[in-house]
């Protein structure tokens, strides 16, 4: 079939890329080293290891291009990977734009998201080393529930801590969760020092990814067979999801396509990096293509934040590293995008951002769901609010595209599908839903708690 008829653009089960990218291989300038968060001296390996398996580690540092995917976790991908990459035709209409617009479907995996991208390798090679256990933060649930699973499929057991709010709002994720054999507790919980802590401070605080990091931390430092596993924001979760972005491109040669603009929505960065790192060195090259993160407005890192040294929780047990920041004390307002509810931001991405080679937006809640809400009518999936970020975007491109009367090719990632996110479509429905102001108040109240480095 032609480019002008094709809708669905599936590439074949034996094309699947066997390699992730890692773009440290091509940066101009890679990241500042991580710090140990007590010595605050450069990370060395051994400060990693009470909590990531090794082979973990030796990737957040690698500059080889490309990684081989273990043949164990090429065999689980299997079961959904290639995702399919569709042709957004009934979008295209509705808004009458001279644009191609095309998305890549994530929520096609069985967690549906693309967090199963980095669960399964993460706990394969945890496994490798004799680890039985590992404990983790959820936002929107999507992390916990991928890690739920790969650790079942691996026979691991997971422990993993809930942001408060998210655990209120989507109360089915914790049964999915359960479901794959997972233990989920709503954060800050009564079982951690840094739990009780938050709860001291504020007993109705909603929770944040920051805080549910101390504690699941916490709990890996406790035991010997137990290991630490994060859903974004490293480096290794950035190299796990290159996956989708380098699909991305074999599927739109397949319709003889390159795309003028690529987005993903941005919490830690990794679902961003994964669609927009395998373009970065056609842009080193010269290639006009332009990378665009989306944020929400209400929790603003990129456009707002600061490039600095911070740590990625509450009680500065992680690693002290160099990247946009809003201060780990900022507590994100409880907007229903709860996997963009992080202060941080992926030191990869950071670095990248800063030098030029990507741009970002920020954008506001209700114009998010407005925009899901015309996709759903569209293109018929209802996406998770936190893929509605590159909806509105992708929207707003397209529009803007209409106006300068150009056809541009626009990719973006659907990072997710959003049936459990209904509370929240409730929400919007019923006009309940509030545009969060974002304080700069509560900003620079935060930022003086920036370590000194
Ligand atoms: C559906 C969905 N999309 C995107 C994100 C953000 O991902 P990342 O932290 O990799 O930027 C999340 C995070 O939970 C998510 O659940």
């Amino acid at each position: 079939m032609s480019r002008e008829q094709l809708t669905k653009i599936i590439l074949p089960e034996d094309k699947t890329p066997r390699f992730w990218y890692n773009v440290q291989a091509d940066m101009p300038n890679l990241p500042e080293p991580g710090l140990n968060p007590q010595t605050k001296q450069p990370l060395a390996p051994a400060d990693l290891e009470p909590i990531f398996a090794r082979e973990l580690i030796a990737q957040e540092v690698s500059t080889e291009r490309f990684i081989e995917i273990p043949a164990e976790v090429q065999e689980l991908y299997r079961q959904f990977r290639p995702s399919p990459l569709f042709r957004a035709r009934q979008l295209e209409k509705a808004l009458d734009t001279p644009c191609r617009i095309y998305y890549k479907y994530e929520g096609s995996s069985p967690v549906g998201s693309h967090k199963l991208n980095s669960a399964l390798p993460q706990v394969f090679f945890n496994k490798v080393q004799g680890i039985k256990r590992l404990t983790t933060e959820t936002g929107a649930g999507q992390w916990g529930t991928a890690l739920s699973l790969a650790c079942k499929q691996f026979g691991l057991e997971a422990m993993i801590y809930m942001v408060k709010i998210s655990f209120t709002q989507k109360p089915y994720r914790r049964s999915i969760m359960e479901l794959y054999g997972g233990k989920c507790v709503a954060s800050p919980s009564t079982l951690t020092e840094s739990g009780r802590s938050e709860l001291a401070k504020d007993p109705n605080t909603p929770g944040s990814l920051a805080m549910a990091i101390s504690e699941a931390i916490e709990d890996a430092l406790q035991r010997e067979d137990t290991n630490y596993s994060l859903g974004s924001v490293l480096n290794h979760v950035c190299i796990h999801q290159s996956i989708i972005g380098q699909e991305a491109r074999l599927q739109l040669e397949m319709v003889d396509d390159y795309p003028d603009i690529v987005i993903g929505c941005c919490g830690g960065g990794s679902n961003f990096a994964g669609i927009a790192f395998p373009f970065v060195p056609d842009k080193l090259a010269g290639r006009n293509i332009r990378l665009i993160g989306v944020e929400p407005a209400a929790c603003p890192t990129l456009t707002k934040g600061v490039f600095a040294y911070d740590f990625s929780d509450t009680s500065g047990l992680t690693p002290i590293m160099k990247m946009y920041t809003l201060g780990h004390n900022f507590t994100p307002s409880g907007i229903h995008a709860g996997g963009l509810r992080f202060h941080g931001e992926s030191p990869l991405v950071s670095q990248l951002y800063h030098d030029g080679l990507l741009e970002a937006v920020a954008v506001k809640q209700n114009a998010t769901f407005a925009a899901a809400m015309i996709f759903a009518q569209t293109e018929s999936i209802v996406p998770a609010p936190e893929s509605a970020h590159a909806i509105r975007t992708a929207i707003d491109e397209a529009l803007q595209a209409k106006e300068e009367g150009v056809s541009k090719t626009i990719l973006f990632n659907l990072s997710g599908h959003g049936h459990l996110d209904l509370y929240s479509y409730d929400r919007y429905l019923s006009g309940e839903m509030e545009d969060i102001e974002f304080s700069e108040e509560d900003l620079q109240e935060s930022l003086k708690s920036l370590p000194q480095i």
